[in-house]
């Protein structure tokens, strides 16, 4: 690792030719992108030749760590039977396999399965078997959602910036409520305002919510806060969807972060880490839920060409083998260690960071400016000097002030450990301008 030793130049020029196939709005010219060539377990690394240590698990995909050799073999062997099957209409086995082993992971046995590429069309499938089973089309989320950018998902996400240039194909469909703080002080405040919209008509008839919310800024809610909202669900028969799309795969720790406070949601979304880096999602549900299209007959009115990708199948249940086998679930609390304490040190010797939060492998670091008060811009800067000194992160939250520092589970101790002292010194360098 050190500092990336080579330039970026190639990147540059390369980006520079892309930019004529780009259309504006896809990727931000001034951030410095590097064009990636390669990666290995927590390694990534650019056409340059420089390599970077990923704090990212890019955006949350690599849990296992880049290319495992499991998720690897898995594909090979699945690429020398069968490439793609009939979805809906003729299934592969390899996905019926996938089901039957996410099926022991789930908190309740009776749970069935639309299986799909991004986190949004798992959204995507929550949001209209809760429609079509409710016959409300409405959306309980929160301030600071993310659920995709697909029309269905965008109605759920309550991030301006994604939502504003859509206005106008927007349905408005979502009433919000706030997420609560970590430390409970208002988390009474936001329950009586849930308890207002789930009795206020027009009652909607799913609500949505992330475990922690991961681009609204690693924002964890209280303990206790999803077990009230699944009461309140309850009570007033609305569905509840959780989307773990973020948190799920053992991110955190356990399978599912939901799984902490004993919830057993109508709907639970996975994508990001479930195909080890090949598009694998999954809409989970049970229930009335999963009920909503029963009695239909002739063409399946929900389904994708690529439901149960058999390349996405067989690295699903590659990854959910490597986590047992490698026993990654349990590096989650020594992860989450190494990060706090980082972090606690970096407040103390630059008075930058307001605060550290998360759980397991998805932690946040709030960047303050120096002493307190808004960050402005630099945790954008530290991110990328962190770039400059060989470390791939991403920053997170409405004000672009989170270092989401999320490495895959795999990520050997010593690699996390300098990754941190550079990241460190990125922003001491960027505090002190
Ligand atoms: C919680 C959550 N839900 C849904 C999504 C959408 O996933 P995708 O980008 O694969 O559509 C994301 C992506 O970041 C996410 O964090």
């Amino acid at each position: 690792m050190a500092r990336a030793p080579r330039g970026t130049r190639d990147s540059e020029r390369l980006l520079a030719s892309l930019g004529t196939l780009e259309p504006p709005g896809i990727r931000d010219p001034a951030l410095g992108s590097r064009v990636l060539v390669r990666a290995q377990g927590s390694r990534l690394k650019d056409v340059d030749g420089n390599w970077y240590v990923d704090l990212s698990s890019a955006f949350g995909v690599a849990t296992v760590g880049h290319r495992h050799p499991a998720v690897m073999a898995a594909v090979r062997r699945q690429a020398s039977r069968i490439l793609h099957g009939l979805g809906d209409l003729h299934p592969v086995e390899v996905s019926e396999r996938l089901l039957r082993m996410l099926a022991r992971r789930l908190p309740a046995p009776d749970y069935r399965a639309v299986l799909s590429l991004n986190g949004a069309d798992a959204i995507e499938t929550a949001l209209k078997f809760a429609a079509a089973a409710s016959g409300r089309p409405g959306i309980l989320a929160f301030e600071g959602a993310y659920h995709g950018l697909s029309l269905g998902a965008l109605e759920a996400t309550q991030l301006p910036p994604f939502r504003t240039p859509f206005q106008a194909l927007l349905g408005n469909r979502a009433r919000t409520a706030p997420f609560p703080r970590q430390d409970g002080s208002d988390v009474d405040r936001v329950l009586e305002a849930v308890r207002g919209i789930l009795r206020t008509p027009p009652v909607p008839g799913v609500v949505v919510v992330e475990p922690i919310q991961g681009r609204g800024g690693i924002r964890v809610p209280p303990p206790g806060f999803l077990r009230e909202l699944a009461d309140l669900c309850r009570e007033a028969g609305v569905f509840l969807v959780v989307d773990e799309v973020m948190t799920g795969v053992h991110r955190t720790g356990p399978f599912l972060r939901s799984q902490a406070e004993g919830v057993v949601p109508d709907g639970i979304c996975l994508g990001k880490g479930l195909g080890g880096g090949v598009p694998l999602s999954v809409c989970l549900m049970r229930g009335p839920l999963a009920e909503a299209l029963r009695g239909w007959t002739g063409e399946a009115p929900h389904t994708w060409t690529f439901l149960g990708y058999p390349l996405g199948c067989a690295a699903g249940i590659a990854v959910l083998r490597t986590m047992d086998r490698e026993d990654l679930p349990h590096r989650a609390p020594a992860i989450e260690e190494a990060i706090r304490e980082a972090g606690h040190r970096w407040s103390l010797e630059t008075g930058a960071v307001a605060e550290v939060r998360g759980a397991g492998a998805l932690m946040g670091v709030q960047i303050q400016a120096p002493g307190g008060g808004p960050a402005g811009d630099l945790g954008v800067r530290v991110m990328r000097r962190a770039w400059t000194r060989g470390v791939m992160l991403t920053i997170e939250g409405p004000e672009a002030d989170v270092l989401a520092l999320m490495p895959p589970l795999s990520i050997p101790p010593r690699d996390l450990a300098r990754a941190l002292q550079q990241v460190g010194e990125a922003l001491r360098e960027e505090a002190r301008r």
